[in-house]
């Protein structure tokens, strides 16, 4: 019998690989300690956040961050410029407000738009900064979630090879049962793997496993039968709510454009997250796309942070009510690009 997939059990709270050394502490740290180190110290002190149920117990925690009663943590002082913009970038993923989900897109594109080829290759658009990024995300994560098409043309694995850190249950919308059984998710063994696919099928007859399907839940997949909306798309609030009751709070959504762009249009994503490559595809698969604004004033303009990430640039975008710009005086002001 299947086991239904649900959170894992985070205690100790690192699933991380052995540690091979003493912990640097940032507040003893001499001015030569390497940054790296630190870098080290202060992604421990991330991932402590995310999934530890006690992090102010954790010494890397109280080395480097200090309790705020805003936001929860946020980075100390003290700290090297560099090290505050690493906290900084991916703290606002460790907070959980009590009863929302958080929910991160993030797409990878060239300067024109696009995250793939016309004929669906992507790997890869950006540099390997940005696929370290996405490993650090997931592995803050609770559930990466993806598209079938990015299954279908990618056959990713969704793991935390690159980085300390524990693999997040995998997402994949399939609503059609189109994916063969061979995708790595399915079969790696690496996490569990969470198939969301319609409970009927285009005449209302309860869907079967395809031909191609997986064909059953499996220790590491189980099938998620899903409601559908009127047109016939995946009821994303309902699959929020199944998500939620598992324990999976935290979510990567990691593509491709269609599947970002139906969480964006509905108001779901917490924060968006764009990294431009130096890179003009010409014609490809786009990244956002939205029903068109009526003009140009009610176009989403939200609050943002630039950081350079080898060639390429991440914009992180706040979505979440009341962080748009309003086009005043600070928005005239440059934006600090490290
Ligand atoms: N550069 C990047 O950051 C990046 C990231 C990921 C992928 N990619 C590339 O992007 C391409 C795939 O992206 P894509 O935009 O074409 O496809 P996608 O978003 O990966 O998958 C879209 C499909 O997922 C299903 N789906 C998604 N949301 C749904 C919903 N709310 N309700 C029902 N079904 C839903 C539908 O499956 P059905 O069609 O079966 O109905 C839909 O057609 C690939 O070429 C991949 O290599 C690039």
């Amino acid at each position: 019998m299947a086991k239904r997939i649900s959170r894992p059990s985070r205690q100790p709270p690192l699933d991380v690989r052995p540690d091979t050394g003493p912990r640097p502490s940032a507040a003893a740290a001499p001015a030569s300690t390497p940054l790296g180190a630190l870098t080290a110290s202060a992604w421990r002190a991330l991932l402590a956040i995310a999934h530890s149920p006690q992090p102010h117990r954790d010494p890397t925690v109280t080395d480097l961050l200090q309790p705020d009663p805003t936001v929860g943590w946020r980075s100390a002082d003290r700290l090297p410029p560099p090290l505050r913009d690493f906290l900084d970038l991916y703290l606002p993923f460790c907070r959980l407000a009590a009863h929302a989900p958080l929910l991160v897109g993030h797409l990878g594109q060239s300067l024109d738009g696009c995250i793939a080829t016309r004929a669906g290759e992507s790997c890869f658009v950006t540099g390997p900064a940005n696929i370290t990024h996405l490993h650090r995300m997931r592995a803050l994560a609770d559930a990466v979630l993806v598209g079938a098409g990015t299954v279908a043309h990618d056959d990713p694995r969704l793991t935390t090879r690159l980085v300390p850190g524990p693999c997040p249950v995998r997402v994949v919308l399939d609503p059609r049962g189109r994916l063969g059984r061979h995708h790595r998710l399915f079969t790696d063994g690496a996490a569990p793997t969470l198939l969301v696919r319609a409970s009927t099928d285009a005449d209302g007859h309860a869907a079967g496993p395809g031909p191609a399907g997986v064909n059953g839940p499996t220790d590491q997949v189980e099938i998620l039968p899903a409601a559908l909306t009127a047109d016939g798309a995946i009821d994303l609030p309902w699959l929020l709510a199944c998500l939620q009751r598992r324990g999976l709070r935290r979510l990567f959504i990691e593509g491709g454009g269609v599947t970002v762009s139906a969480f964006l249009a509905q108001g779901l994503l917490t924060r968006l997250q764009i990294a431009v490559a130096p890179l003009i595809i010409g014609q490809g698969r786009p990244g956002v796309s939205l029903p068109p604004p009526p003009d140009l004033a009610r176009a989403l303009r939200p609050a943002c942070r630039v950081y350079r990430m080898g060639d390429d640039m991440l914009y992180d975008l706040e979505l979440t009510a009341g962080a748009a710009h309003g086009g005043t005086d600070p928005g005239l002001l440059p934006v600090r690009i490290r």
